[in-house]
């Protein structure tokens, strides 16, 4: 089973496509969750905004949205995989994506606390935040692309941007 993936503006991407990523946010964020929660909170059609995703036989198994936060700051939210196609790595890839896409701006996002450890493993850092969204506990984290990083003292190479090299799975069409 081909998975492809995806991504645009609310302005280039079909109304069913938008919708699908909206019914597979809903999943995950509130009705998994049981927890009342306007996830479409009005930036999905800001047009900086991009979405991307994973889909497999025409369903949307996984997707992320990069918002602009301005002065070149962008801010990944809304992560997300259905629970019967997890541990396939359909998040990781999009988000070596956004990496890819945000090139050399900084990426923040506010995640789950319990799900930070995932993020640090594909290169992002915490920044020092926790707060608590209607009884979640939230980690703020970054990414920092490593042409920003000061150079590290003992000459290693540091953690890792792992978008380096990356070439995206749309570089060829
Ligand atoms: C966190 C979340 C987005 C991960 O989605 P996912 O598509 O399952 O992620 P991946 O498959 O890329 O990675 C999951 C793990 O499976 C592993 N994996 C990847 N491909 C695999 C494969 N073929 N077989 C077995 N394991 C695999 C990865 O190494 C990763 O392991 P790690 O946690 O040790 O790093 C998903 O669990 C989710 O939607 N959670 C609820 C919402 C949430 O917490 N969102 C993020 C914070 S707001």
């Amino acid at each position: 089973m081909d998975v492809s993936y995806f991504y645009g503006t609310a302005g280039e991407i079909d109304a069913a496509s938008l919708y699908r990523l909206l019914s597979l946010r809903s999943r995950v964020f509130v009705v998994a969750r049981r927890q009342p929660w306007l996830d479409p909170d009005g930036r999905d059609i800001e047009p900086g905004t991009a979405h991307l995703w994973a889909e497999q036989d025409g369903v949307a198994v996984s997707t992320l949205r990069l918002t602009e936060e301005g002065d070149g700051l962008l801010r990944m939210g809304r992560v997300c995989t259905l629970l019967s196609h997890r541990r396939q790595g359909h998040a990781t890839v999009l988000v070596r994506h956004a990496l890819v896409l945000a090139g050399p701006r900084p990426v923040i996002s506010d995640v789950y606390a319990r799900s930070a450890d995932w993020f640090t493993r594909r290169g992002f850092e915490p920044r020092g935040g926790r707060t608590v969204v209607d009884g979640e506990p939230h980690t703020s984290i970054r990414h920092v692309p490593a042409a920003r990083r000061a150079p590290a003292p003992s000459g290693g190479s540091g953690p890792g941007h792992r978008g380096g090299g990356y070439v995206p799975a749309w570089a060829s069409t």
